[in-house]
């Protein structure tokens, strides 16, 4: 199913600081990539509402990152900071105002339609809410088998037989293919949901909070299904998360985003041992575990999170800051770049809170 690509698609990747996260070759290389939203605002003009001025919701603003062949890259932060959007883009649901996606060198935007095709396929999605994202009339046979009906010129009878194998490799039976959905448990339901993700032999699986809406006692085995797909497949993941543990034990490497930006972005380990800006420090810090023996020094940022609409035009942490530092620090109107902590393969935006001082870091020993 590969598909010779397109001349003009093969345009250099450009280089971007931030970036040498992959230990590997990337399979996806996002840059400079952009989603503005227009929002309208309602103003009372003689007692009747009126459609006023348009201001743009910056969802995801000049975001550049790489994802290594068979790596998990991580995406965190809190509600609203434009991780979905990323992932959105990616599958190519939204469509960017700005900034380019290459997919094995290749700038999907300048894909042939039959590269597009081949494209869609390597790419594919599990979210959050398997009860929502499953069709409840359809049988397990026709939810996993429709993608390989749509694309390939498979037989039913062939279809069938790979439903039958693709259950079985996520840990179900066969016999449940003539299932349908509300028949199953919600750890259940998930795995049905990855085989879909599997038919059509993905490349690159985007998992949009995979296992935050299951019990968690079954969080654990879903995560360790995933990562033995990974390793069987040798497949890419772009893990979109809360719970950092999660991308802590998946990921290779990960971005903290804030209002659409990225803040922070590393090698997982290195970041979660020497996280660097007051951002990243506080958002570890509130996820530690509230025992009564550890001492939880939680880093509470003063004010309010700003919103997404017409967000400062520099850095966009800046409101958030708990250092007394002049506001109209040298990237007030200019976003600041990510530069290199040490030599490691870490990055942090270049502002006055991107290195926290030493009784703002979160304590390592309480993890
Ligand atoms: N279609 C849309 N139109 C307007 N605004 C949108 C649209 N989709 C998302 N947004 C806004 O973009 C911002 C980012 O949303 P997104 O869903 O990417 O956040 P998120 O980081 O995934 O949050 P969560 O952790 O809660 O899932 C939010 O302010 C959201 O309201
Ligand atoms: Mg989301």
């Amino acid at each position: 199913m590969t598909t010779k690509p397109e001349e003009n698609s093969k345009s250099p990747v450009p280089e971007a600081p931030g970036c040498n996260t992959a230990s590997k070759d990337a399979i996806l290389q996002v840059r400079g990539l952009r989603k503005w939203y227009p929002v309208n605002k309602a103003v009372t003009f003689f007692g009747r509402d009126i459609i006023g001025k348009t201001d743009l919701l910056k969802a995801v603003d000049d975001v550049s990152f790489d994802v290594a062949i068979g790596e998990t890259f991580g995406l965190v932060g809190e509600s609203g900071c434009g991780k979905t959007t990323t992932g959105k883009l990616i599958l190519q649901l939204e469509k960017p105002n700005a900034g380019n996606i290459f997919f094995e060198g290749e700038d999907v935007s300048k894909l042939s339609s039959a590269g597009m095709r081949n494209y869609r396929s390597s790419v594919q999605a599990v979210f959050q809410d398997p009860w929502a994202s499953l069709n409840p009339r359809m049988r397990v046979n026709e939810i996993v088998g429709e993608p390989l009906s749509i694309v390939t010129t498979m037989t039913k009878e062939q279809i069938r037989k790979k439903v039958g194998e693709l259950l079985e490799e996520v840990g179900l039976n066969e016999y449940q293919a003539n299932f349908f959905p509300h028949e199953f448990s919600g750890g259940q339901r998930q795995r049905i949901g990855i085989a879909r993700a599997l038919a059509l032999n993905p490349k690159l699986i985007i998992l949009d909070e995979p296992v935050s809406a299951l019990d968690v006692s079954i969080r654990a085995q879903i995560m360790n299904l995933l990562v033995d797909l990974q390793d069987e497949h040798n497949l890419a993941y772009i893990l979109i998360a809360h719970n950092l543990a999660t991308v802590r034990y998946m990921c290779h490497a990960t971005a903290v985003m804030y209002l659409g930006v990225i803040q922070e972005m590393g090698e997982t380990e290195e970041l979660f041992n020497n996280p660097q800006h007051i951002y990243t420090n506080a958002l570890m810090s509130a996820a530690l575990p509230s025992h009564p023996d550890i001492d939880r020094d939680e880093i509470v940022l003063p004010g309010e999170v700003v919103s997404p609409i017409n967000p400062p035009p520099g850095d966009v942490f800046q409101s958030r800051s708990p250092l007394d530092v002049d506001p109209k620090h040298k990237y007030a109107s200019t976003r600041p770049p990510l530069v290199q902590v040490g030599k490691k393969d870490h990055w942090v935006v270049d502002t006055p809170w991107s290195i926290a001082p030493e009784n703002m870091k979160v304590k390592l020993e309480a993890r």
